[in-house]
């Protein structure tokens, strides 16, 4: 049976989150047509994944002494390393078991918003998504990012070296073993033309770039 593990991040939770109306969109349309599918969602701004703590740090030093093979269950020696390495287990085998990953991140700060950073760095415990001998785990994942700022970042503009998001997201993905030709970034930018005064003229490029964003998310959705 294929998964879709569907995760959003905005701290924005009306129905007007760009990110939120893209993956949703995304997410009925793959559903659509993978009717015996399975299906995760996480909320990360409702439900945010604990920060990681001290106990991470040991154990996951502990792990690193030992090698890249993954061996954290064996190695775990307090209460405290224990939970940590519960909370981390969990969400690491939600991305383990999926076959797609959507990934909601709209851009705070010229980068990721907290509740999603939190999440990679509780999934990225080492060696948790490399086999013994190092082997990717991840080479068959299919991960999928919406992404929606403000501005405009794009290839040519004033401000497309301060994307330190997408950026960030590829090299993370493939840091963790997904082939780079697995990974696709949809991103609607100018979102703020709507909202903040003397922005009205970017409205049609605003308009633009969603209903972009739209098509090629229901192209991926229907691609496999
Ligand atoms: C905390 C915060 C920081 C933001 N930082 C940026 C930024 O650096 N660049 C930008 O273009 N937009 C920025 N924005 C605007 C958001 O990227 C934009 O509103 C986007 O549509 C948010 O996604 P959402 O609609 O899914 O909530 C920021 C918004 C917030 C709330």
């Amino acid at each position: 049976m294929v998964f879709l593990l569907h995760l959003d991040s905005s701290a924005h939770r009306a129905g007007e989150s760009t990110t939120r109306q893209l993956t949703g969109l995304f997410a009925r349309h793959w559903l659509a047509g993978h009717r015996d599918a399975g299906y995760r969602y996480r909320d990360l701004a409702a439900e945010p994944v604990a920060p990681i703590g001290e106990a991470y740090c040991d154990l996951g030093r502990r792990v690193e002494r030992h090698g890249t093979a993954f061996a954290g269950e064996q190695l775990i020696r307090t209460a405290a390393e224990r939970r940590e390495w519960n909370w981390t287990r969990e969400l690491a085998d939600e991305v383990l078991a999926c076959d797609v990953l959507l990934l909601g991140a709209p851009m705070y700060n010229y980068s990721a918003p907290a509740a999603l950073k939190a999440w990679i760095d509780r999934v990225s415990f080492p060696g948790v998504f490399h086999g013994p001998g190092g082997a990717p785990l991840l080479a068959g994942l299919r991960v999928v990012v919406v992404t929606a700022c403000g501005g405009a970042y794009g290839p040519g503009t004033n401000a497309e070296s301060r994307d330190f998001l997408t950026p960030y997201l590829r090299s993370y993905f493939v840091k963790q073993g997904v082939p780079a030709v697995n990974i696709e970034i949809v991103t609607a930018d100018l979102t703020l033309a709507w909202l903040v005064p003397g922005r009205e003229p970017q409205q049609p490029a605003a308009a633009a770039a969603f209903a972009a964003a739209q098509d090629r998310l229901i192209q991926l959705a229907e691609s496999r």
